[in-house]
């Protein structure tokens, strides 16, 4: 009896905590994406936003009684001061819930101690130099860090063969971290650093690097670059100074050969081998119905590629932490919902690591292959429950 009373007053509290105020149901939550919608980077805000829609085209647009609304915001590129006003204006102004999206490291460092000072949970969709999470207690990360996606492939250069190897990489936050794991993996694992270049962000030259890595002759050369014109010209770049010619093997995290600028890049790609948590030829039922459900929404102009899985990540960690928290969106609260969260992505399965907030997931090890007609990511092996080794 008294047990069964127990109960009772149990269920009336559970119900209590879960029940939507009617004041707050009514209110959308509001997502305010910041992102790169214009310029050479503008396909990483379309990816992201083209893949927080597919998730709410398969799962509805209520969750925890609340209806969700994207408030879209453009950067126009590596914009930090920009990224700033967005943010400051999207809270203020226009009174959004959550802050999301950031496509390139300079855009979320920037807003990171705005999240900070004004309590606002900010999902990292794309931004990927490992120190971003540390820079907000209420940041969490749905998309990768650099030495996360390149500790692997280092691994993989050492078991076959490579012996000598020359790192370029862009000079800002995530190349930095990538050249920094490759060669602490490599070098640890008894390879070759022969030299490392960084070269600029904006309309890098590649030529002269090239010439000067074509000379060093190394076995391989491991690149990071932010997809885009710039993996085009180096691909082509590659070829034409005759590297490939002369055996000098390209490894790469899979920024270098994104599915959405692949076809781009054409067959010049066919056989690099990358190390990358998402293919959209990665072979599952989740991600079959996420190809379709995209193209579905987005047109077919765009193959969706990491950054739309992490948008559509990023979007299922807000819908399942909504539920949790019946509706509410107080960054303390809804931080304890995404602390430990696991999902089933379209990658494969992930979770959101309780003490950095960063994700863990599979990183897998891929060829570029024609399938179909068409240049993809072939997965043919893979390393699970990677954390990011850059903290
Ligand atoms: C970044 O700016 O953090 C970034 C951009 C493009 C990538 C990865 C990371 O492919």
């Amino acid at each position: 009896m008294l047990n069964t009373l127990f109960k009772g007053i149990a269920a009336a509290a559970v119900g209590l905590v879960l029940a939507v105020p009617p004041a707050l149901a009514q209110q959308a939550v509001k997502i305010g994406v910041v992102a790169e919608f214009s310029g050479p980077f503008a396909d990483y805000g379309t990816q992201i936003v083209n893949g927080m829609k597919t998730y709410l085209k398969l799962h509805g647009e209520t969750f925890g009684g609340r209806k969700v609304e994207i408030v879209q915001r453009d950067t126009t590129g590596p914009a930090p001061e920009v990224a700033k006003r967005l943010a400051q204006e999207l809270i203020t102004r226009d009174k959004v819930d959550i802050l999301a999206g950031f496509g390139l490291t300079p855009n979320a460092l920037a807003v990171a101690p705005i999240s900070a000072e004004a309590k606002k949970a900010m999902v990292i969709m794309n931004a990927a130099t490992s120190v971003i999470t540390t820079r907000s207690p209420y940041i969490v990360r749905l998309s990768h860090t650099l030495p996360q996606d390149t500790q692997p492939i280092a691994q993989w250069a050492l078991k076959n063969g490579i012996k000598r190897a020359y790192t370029l990489v862009s000079d800002y936050g995530p190349g930095v971290d990538s050249e920094v794991q490759f060669v602490k993996t490599f070098k640890g694992g008894g390879g070759e650093i022969i030299d490392s270049v960084r070269t600029p962000l904006q309309n890098p030259d590649f030529a002269p690097y090239l010439q000067r890595i074509k000379d060093s002759k190394p076995d391989a050369i491991f690149v990071f670059l932010p997809p885009g014109s710039q993996t085009i010209a180096f691909i082509k770049g590659y070829e034409e100074r005759g590297l490939k010619q002369s055996g000098v093997k390209l490894i790469a995290t899979g920024d270098l050969t994104d599915d959405g600028v692949l076809e781009a890049m054409g067959d010049g790609t066919l056989g690099l081998i990358t190390s990358f948590h998402y293919s959209a030829a990665h072979d599952s039922p989740e991600n079959k119905l996420f190809v379709k459900t995209y193209a579905e929404v987005n047109g077919t102009k765009y193959r969706p590629n990491f950054m739309a899985c992490a948008g559509y990540d990023g979007m299922a960690a807000i819908a399942e932490a909504l539920k949790k928290t019946g509706g509410a969106t107080d960054a303390d609260k809804f931080l304890a919902a995404l602390k430990g969260m696991k999902l089933v992505s379209p990658r494969g399965p992930i979770m959101i690591d309780p003490e950095t907030r960063d994700i863990v997931q599979t990183v897998y090890i891929r060829e570029v292959k024609k399938v179909n007609g068409q240049l993809y990511n072939i997965e043919f092996d893979k390393f699970e429950n990677v954390k990011d080794p850059g903290k």
